[in-house]
C-alpha cells in the first residue's frame, strides 16, 4: 500500500491514464478488478476533444510497443464526473479514481478542478479519509496540433501549476499529481523540479506519473500487426506517441532520476520529498513492475493488450 497526498493505492498498481479506460464499461472493469489499487480516467477536457479517423492506435509486430495518435477524450469532464460518481457510490472500497485532465488556460483548468471539487464535496470525499477522488494534470500528450506539452515547456506550465496550488491550499485533503513527458537529459529534470520547489516552501504536488509516451515517432504499416498495407504509414498522421516495451528502458531512467533528485542521499529537493514517484512505461511483466523502483506502478499498453487481465498478470 502507498499513500500518496490523502489517497490510499493499495495494492500499488493502476491503469495509466489511456483510449482503454475512456468509458464507463472500461472504468467500472478497472475498478472492479482486485488487482488495481486505484483507476486513472483517459485525460478529459471541458467540451471534450473532436476526435476523428486520425486519432487511432497500432500495435507493433516485434514487441509489446504501441503508437497512437489519439488526442484527448472525445468526452467531457462533466460526462466523467457523472460516471465516477456512479462507480464510487457503489462500492464502500478506499479505491481511488484519479481523474486526468488537461487546459491550455488557466481560466479552462480553474473550470475543470472547479467541478471536481464539487463532485467531491457532493459525495462527501473532502472529509473522508482516505480520499477516493485525485486530479492528474496531463503535462505531455504529444499528439495535440500546434500546441507543446507544458511539460516540456516550463512557461506554459508555470501559471496551470498556480491554478492548482491555489486549489490545494484552498482545500489540503485534494490529491494532486502531474503526468510527465519523458525527459532525456538532466537539467530537464532539474528545471521541472525547480517550478515546482518555486511554488512554496512545501509542495502542493502529490505524486509525478513518470511518463507519457515519447512524441515524435513513426512506424511503418509492415512493423504493425493490424494496419492496411495501403497506407504509407502505421497512423494516419504518420507521427504519434510511442509506448511500451520500447520505451521501457527510457521510463526506467526518468523514474530513476527524479528519485535520486528528490528521495536520493545527496537529493537537491528536499521540500519535495513527500512527492510519490508513478512508473509508467513499458511495464509487460512482474519484473518489469518490481525494476521501476517507483512507489506505484501503472500501464497503459499491457492494459490495451490484455485488457484487465494484465494486472492480474503483473501481480502474479
Ligand atoms: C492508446 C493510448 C492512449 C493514451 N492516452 C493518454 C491520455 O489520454 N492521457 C495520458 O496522460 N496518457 C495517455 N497515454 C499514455 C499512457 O498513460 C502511458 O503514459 C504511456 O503509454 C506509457 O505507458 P505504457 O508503456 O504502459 O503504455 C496513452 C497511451 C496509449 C497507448
Amino acid at each position: 500500500m502507498v499513500t500518496i497526498g490523502s489517497i490510499e493505492v493499495s495494492p500499488p498498481l493502476l491503469n495509466s491514464s489511456c483510449a482503454w479506460s475512456s468509458d464507463l464499461g472500461h472504468l467500472q472493469g478497472l475498478y472492479d478488478s482486485p488487482f488495481t489499487g486505484a483507476i486513472t480516467t483517459r485525460t478529459a477536457t471541458l467540451e471534450g476533444f473532436k476526435q476523428d479517423e486520425s486519432h487511432t492506435v497500432v500495435f507493433s509486430n516485434a514487441s509489446t510497443t504501441a503508437l497512437n495518435s489519439y488526442g484527448y477524450s472525445p468526452h467531457p469532464l462533466s460526462q466523467y464526473l457523472v460516471w465516477v460518481k456512479q462507480i464510487l457510490q457503489k462500492s464502500n472500497s478506499d479505491k481511488p479514481i484519479i481523474v486526468s485532465i488537461t487546459s491550455h488556460t488557466e481560466e479552462g483548468l480553474k473550470s475543470l478542478v472547479s467541478a471536481i471539487q464539487g463532485l467531491r464535496q457532493e459525495i462527501g470525499d473532502m472529509a473522508r479519509t482516505p480520499s477516493r477522488v485525485a486530479i492528474e494534470l496531463n503535462t505531455s500528450c504529444p499528439n495535440i496540433k500546434n500546441a507543446s506539452p507544458s511539460g516540456y515547456a516550463f512557461h506554459l506550465l508555470k501559471p496551470l501549476l498556480h491554478v492548482l496550488a491555489e486549489a490545494a491550499t484552498a482545500d489540503s485533503s485534494l490529491t494532486v499529481g502531474l503526468k510527465l513527458p519523458p525527459y532525456v537529459y538532466r537539467e530537464q529534470f532539474v528545471d521541472a523540479l525547480e517550478v515546482l520547489s518555486e511554488l512554496g516552501p512545501a509542495s502542493f504536488i502529490a505524486f509525478l506519473t513518470c511518463c507519457n509516451t515519447l512524441g515524435n515517432s513513426l512506424l511503418f504499416p509492415e512493423q504493425v500487426g493490424a494496419a492496411s498495407t495501403d497506407s504509407q504509414f502505421a497512423v494516419p498522421t504518420a507521427l504519434g506517441g510511442l509506448s511500451g516495451e520500447s520505451v521501457h528502458a527510457l521510463a526506467l531512467g526518468n523514474v530513476f532520476s527524479f528519485a535520486k533528485l528528490i528521495h536520493g542521499p545527496e537529493a537537491c529537493f528536499t521540500t519535495l520529498s513527500k512527492i510519490r514517484i508513478i512508473g509508467v512505461g513499458g511495464v509487460t511483466s512482474k519484473d518489469a513492475a518490481e525494476r521501476a523502483g517507483a512507489d506505484a506502478v501503472a500501464c497503459a499498453t499491457f492494459f490495451g493488450k490484455e485488457g484487465v487481465r494484465a494486472f492480474e498478470i503483473l501481480s502474479s
